[in-house]
């Protein structure tokens, strides 16, 4: 059995709250987006009101240990989360303490000074090498900083670090409570129903777009057996075009993935582009063509699905009672080649019957970009976690962990 942070009595008790304040931010430093900051706040304010001393941990970007120590420290310095502890501290009305340190004097006495409905942050727990591998030490060592443990950091929910699942285990063998937050709840809830659907929940479709093949290759397996349709855009159809002997240009072709994706095709449940948008350049366009997909001329990449396949996949989206979508149609951050995944937003937002999921990343980015947020049954917080929620079936380390 698994316990909501709603059951936790932790009147003047240290709550660590594993978050997920990995958020994009802009060339000048500011924070492009803070969505998931807003998204944790039901949370915190729970905490609070409760009179518990919130102690906030949470990863941003990645740093590669392997590198030179001066690579090291300017990557430290990149992912700092103390602008999130400003930003933070704005969405709650009161101080949030920022914790400089990921073990030490600094923290530990900033974490013995808390009081009751009081907010720390501590830095980038990938400031230590030890998180991302689970250290037993490390995690020890954080889990002795608190009283319970509440998992509300669902984008990291399929990572088994030392925050996500050395914290929470080692909390349970001293008796500790351990739950989930409300995003984690939410999230839970909504992808559960992209998971297995009921047969009057069909048909279901998912809609996969993005980059690459490989990256999505075990969730490609897992939504061919779940879906009645898999709809594929953006740059990873490309491989299927080539798998099926067309000529594909300069677009971005997994050469490794064809044989894979000739595998998918045979499944019969595949839908494709029929038409593309491409252009000379990615970086400088100034030659677009929209082309039928078996015709794509040299020397030009695919930029966006055209109308025609548009069409197609609005009748698909217009008759689905679940649809789940990740990855974008084409480069809808670039004016000219946005039209496809808008076309996406517009055909969801139409069907009004279907209980409609955005997977997190550049989705989600998209999605609100275009004011579509609200359309949607549930825009997931999660990129790589709700892809693998429904690979794994909803068994994700960071969730499982926090069972009795
Ligand atoms: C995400 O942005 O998907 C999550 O924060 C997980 O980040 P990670 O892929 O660096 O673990």
């Amino acid at each position: 059995m698994k316990h909501s942070v709603k059951e936790l009595q932790v009147k003047g008790k240290k709550v660590i709250v594993r978050v997920d304040f990995n958020v994009p931010f802009k060339d000048d430093g500011s924070i492009r987006d803070d969505n998931r900051i807003v998204a944790a706040l039901p949370t915190i304010n729970e905490l609070i009101n409760k009179g518990a001393r919130v102690i906030l941990m949470s990863h941003l970007g990645k740093i590669d240990f392997k590198k030179e120590p001066e690579e090291i420290e300017k990557a430290k310095k990149k992912n700092s989360l103390a602008s999130v502890a400003k930003r933070l501290s704005e969405l709650l009305k009161q101080e949030v303490i920022f914790s400089s340190v990921t073990r030490g004097e600094e923290l530990e006495s900033k974490v013995a000074a808390l009081k009751d409905g009081q907010v720390l942050l501590m830095q980038n727990s990938r400031y230590e090498k030890g998180e991302s591998k689970n250290d037993p030490a490390l995690s020890e060592y954080w889990a002795s900083l608190g009283d319970a443990y509440v998992m509300d950091a669902f984008g990291s929910a399929h990572r088994a670090h030392c925050t996500t699942v050395g914290i929470p285990e080692f909390m349970k063998k001293e008796g500790k409570p351990v739950a989930y937050g409300y995003l984690v709840e939410k999230e839970i809830h909504a992808l559960g129903r992209c998971v297995n659907p009921q047969e009057n929940e069909r048909p279901y479709i998912a809609i996969l777009g993005g980059f690459k093949v490989s990256s999505k290759i075990q969730v490609i397996d897992a939504l061919l057996k779940k879906c009645d349709n898999v709809l594929i855009c953006g740059a990873m159809a490309y491989t299927f075009f080539r798998a099926q002997g067309y000529k594909t240009g300069n677009s971005f072709v997994e050469e490794d993935q064809l044989e894979y994706a000739k595998q998918c095709l045979n499944s019969g449940k595949i839908v494709l582009p029929v038409q593309t948008v491409v252009a000379n350049s990615f970086d400088n366009p100034t030659d677009v063509k929209t082309v039928n997909v078996y015709d794509l001329p040299d020397g030009m990449e695919g930029m966006d699905i055209g109308p025609n396949t548009l069409d197609v996949f609005e009748g698909y989206i217009k008759n689905a009672k679940t649809i789940f979508w990740n990855g974008p149609a084409g480069v809808f951050e670039k004016e000219g080649f946005q039209a496809g995944t808008l076309g996406i937003c517009k055909a969801i937002a139409a069907n009004k019957g279907a209980f409609s999921v955005v997977g997190g990343g550049d989705s989600a980015a998209a999605v609100k970009q275009f004011g579509y947020s609200n359309e949607f049954s549930h825009v997931s917080t999660g990129g790589g976690a709700s892809l693998e929620m429904i690979q794994f079936d909803g068994q994700l380390p960071g969730i499982v962990v926090l069972e009795d």
